[in-house]
């Protein structure tokens, strides 16, 4: 008999603490008690989960990583090939040269490319190769940028009792409190706040890392004052691009933002949900990666490289931006009208490829928990926020926005009738943590 994934659920929490690798991948997160949680097969768009239930993915396609759909056939086809001349070898990956090739191609400013496996690790890799290259110490950074050390080391309070409060979620105990006033935080577009950073730490800095735009649009002249001041602090400029990266051209989002910094992240889109990830850098500042100790085994596997590679291809030769774009503002328009024909206080925002709603006023989490529920009924994994992939069509956005308007309708109603939390069949859920953006 097959185990339905609420109950596999139960079971994993028991054997893995917290119950899966990712916070965002947490059931809790969408549908608490009722999300499938588990999948047996996901292909293009289809999910099917343990009970043999198929849905449309309209939500965030591996949290953003397959930008091509899932189980591509180009990029499944080469990494079969990579896998059938052996993933793991006494000698190196020659897929290593090559793609780092085609990323400083892509990235005229860079020459120099080191690997690792997963988004966060490879931001870890950059901040030491940043410290390492300006021997100082200080982080001054802006957003989410993974679980390491360095950056939950912004978590730390002098006061015990204050430690998490900058980014409420991020727990860092466990961090070493000797790294307390080692990564230091300002918002998006408060150039203030940077300024104010490095006139108390002035020369102290080794690196300021941010994504180079996320939800809000750079206000005229911040990322060039950034670059200003990381200029005269001799500190390296890190672009975080592991979700903006590939979302709005082939490559780095500050392509279209007309700064360069001297070392920018990918990972997540650059590989389809393969094992990626790429710093990749102006050859000054990468050479200081020989001056310290970054080496790993898995980092030297054949997959990540021949997925890449066939992942970046693909989406060049296809124009997957232009696609992708153009399937993230049908589906805001079709947002906001469904929005307005059902009379629900929906707020839409982000980027085209990487956008998402909150529906306004009390009982937002309950009436957000609403609509995953009513789209899982009827056969969607939905939830506020949707990364479009390539294999997405209009057929899909179409079928998925009339029953968005179905939905948004029915939870107007619940609101107005004070119904919602009772049409509830588990409990509201869970929200993330607070990303200072
Ligand atoms: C901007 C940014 N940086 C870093 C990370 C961490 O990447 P990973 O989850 O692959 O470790 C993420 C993941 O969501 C991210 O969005």
């Amino acid at each position: 008999m097959r185990m339905d994934g609420q109950e596999l659920y139960k079971k994993g929490k028991k054997l893995i603490p917290g119950g899966t690798q990712l916070l965002s991948k947490r059931p809790e997160m969408f549908l608490p008690d009722l999300w499938p949680a588990y999948y047996a097969k996901a292909k293009g768009v289809k999910v099917t989960d343990l009970a043999g239930i198929t849905y449309t993915d309209m939500s965030i396609m591996g949290v953003g990583a397959c930008i091509l759909g899932y189980a591509d056939p180009d990029v499944d086809r080469a990494v079969i090939a990579a896998l059938r001349n052996g993933v793991q070898c006494t000698l190196n990956a020659p897929e290593e040269v090559e793609l780092a090739e085609l990323l400083c191609s892509l990235h005229p400013w860079a020459n120099m490319v080191r690997y690792a496996r997963s988004g966060g690790e490879a931001m870890a890799v950059a901040v030491r190769i940043a410290r390492a290259h300006t021997g100082k110490d200080i982080i001054a950074f802006c957003g989410y940028h993974g679980w390491y050390d360095w950056y939950l080391a912004a978590n730390i309070s002098e006061d015990h009792a204050l430690d998490g409060h900058l980014m409420p979620g991020l727990e860092p105990s466990g961090v070493p409190r000797g790294l307390l006033g080692s990564a230091l935080p300002f918002h998006y577009n408060h150039i203030e706040q940077l300024e104010e950073i490095v006139a108390r730490n002035n020369g102290r800095i080794a690196a300021i890392v941010m994504e180079p735009r996320r939800d809000q649009t750079p206000e005229p002249g911040f990322l060039e004052k950034v670059k200003k001041i990381a200029r005269e602090q001799d500190a390296v400029l890190v672009f975080d691009e592991i979700t903006t990266g590939f979302r709005m051209c082939p490559g780095g989002i500050h392509q279209t933002l007309g700064v360069n910094p001297d070392i920018a992240v990918f990972a997540k889109a650059m590989s389809n949900g393969y094992a990626m990830a790429a710093v990749v850098g102006t050859a000054e500042v990468m050479e200081s990666a020989q001056s310290t100790f970054i080496s790993s085994t898995n980092w030297t596997e054949r997959i990540g490289p021949a997925a890449a590679l066939a992942t970046i291809r693909k989406y060049q030769e296809k124009h997957v931006d232009d696609h992708i774009i153009s399937i993230g503002n049908s589906v805001m328009v079709g947002w906001q009208n469904a929005a307005d024909e059902a009379g629900l206080p929906v707020h839409i925002s982000g980027l085209s490829t990487l956008n998402h709603f909150s529906i306004e006023g009390d009982e937002k989490l309950e009436m957000a928990t609403l609509f995953t529920q009513i789209m899982l009924e009827k056969r969607y994994l939905a939830y506020t926020q949707f990364k479009p992939s390539f294999a997405h069509t209009k057929k899909h956005i179409d079928a998925y926005i009339s029953v968005t308007k179905d939905a948004f309708s029915r939870i107007a109603d619940a609101h107005k009738k004070g119904s919602v939390r009772s049409l509830l069949k588990g409990s509201p859920q869970r929200s993330g943590f607070y990303r200072l953006t």
